[in-house]
């Protein structure tokens, strides 16, 4: 399966994102401003959100029902999700499902799903989907973080802008993802701005120098510093090159 716009021989094509989801609403706004908003009117992305009670059979659209073998919560049925998906996904579809037990999201993934043409994210809702939904329908489950959220819809708005930025074009500057925490394994420095004083807080000297080499040291120094401070585990990772798409 496959994913949204990326490289095609040298070319752009937009990256095509279909997102399911029971709360459409929560998802506009946040596709429709800033820097996502802008790369979806530049036709850079693709995105589609879909209501996923409309491939729901009935009178009363039910997307959800009681688990087996009791407790508490319901969970979203398989019919509507098999539905929607049959109709939705093709030869370059990538199922994701975002989720607090599937795998972390962190950068090189993010890369990974940045190469993929067509992404097809299921939000889950309650106590979940049907086991088979992710055992027939998913290629990646993944979770943005140790905590649960009320629903899938937040959780690949998340997924979608991390991978936005890598998707070549979005970004305004590409210049700023290498300076990014995270690139090379270490966290970003300490940014200032006018004015120069504010409040007794000087910005550091060095920074007002217009010394480039010495102002490319001393933002190593605080790359490195932060992250053994911060996030030691980072230095043991191995290193999250950009994947050849
Ligand atoms: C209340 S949660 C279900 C939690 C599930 N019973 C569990 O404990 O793993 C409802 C939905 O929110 C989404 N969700 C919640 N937390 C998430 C997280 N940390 N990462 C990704 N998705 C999450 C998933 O789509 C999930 O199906």
């Amino acid at each position: 399966m496959g994913g949204i716009g990326s490289r095609v021989s040298g070319f752009l094509s937009a990256m095509k994102i279909d997102l399911l989801t029971l709360f459409p609403g929560m998802l506009r706004g946040f596709l429709e401003e800033s820097i996502l908003g802008r790369a979806v009117r530049a036709g850079l992305l693709d995105i589609r959100v879909h209501n996923l009670r409309d491939w729901a059979e009935g009178r009363h659209q039910v997307t959800d029902d009681r688990p087996f073998g009791g407790g508490a919560g319901m969970v979203l049925k398989p019919e509507p999700i098999f539905a929607a998906f049959e109709e939705l996904s093709g030869p370059e579809t990538t199922g994701v499902y975002p989720a607090p037990d599937g795998e972390p999201l962190r950068l090189p993934l993010v890369k990974e799903l940045a190469c993929e043409k067509h992404l097809l994210l299921l939000c889950g809702h309650y106590e979940g989907v049907d086991q088979r939904v992710r055992d027939r329908l998913i290629d990646r489950e993944i979770s943005i973080g140790d905590y649960v959220l009320t629903n899938g819809a937040l959780a690949a708005a998340v997924v979608i802008d991390a991978v936005a930025r890598h998707i070549p074009g979005v970004l305004g500057e590409e210049k700023s993802l290498t300076q990014d925490s995270y690139e090379g394994n270490v966290l970003s420095f300490p940014q200032y701005t006018r004015p120069a004083e504010f409040k007794g807080m000087k910005v550091p000297e060095i920074l007002l120098s217009g010394n480039h080499g010495e102002i490319e040291r001393w933002r190593r120094e605080m790359r490195e510093r932060r992250t053994r401070e911060i996030r030691p585990d980072l230095e043991k990772e191995s290193n999250n090159d950009e994947p050849d798409c």
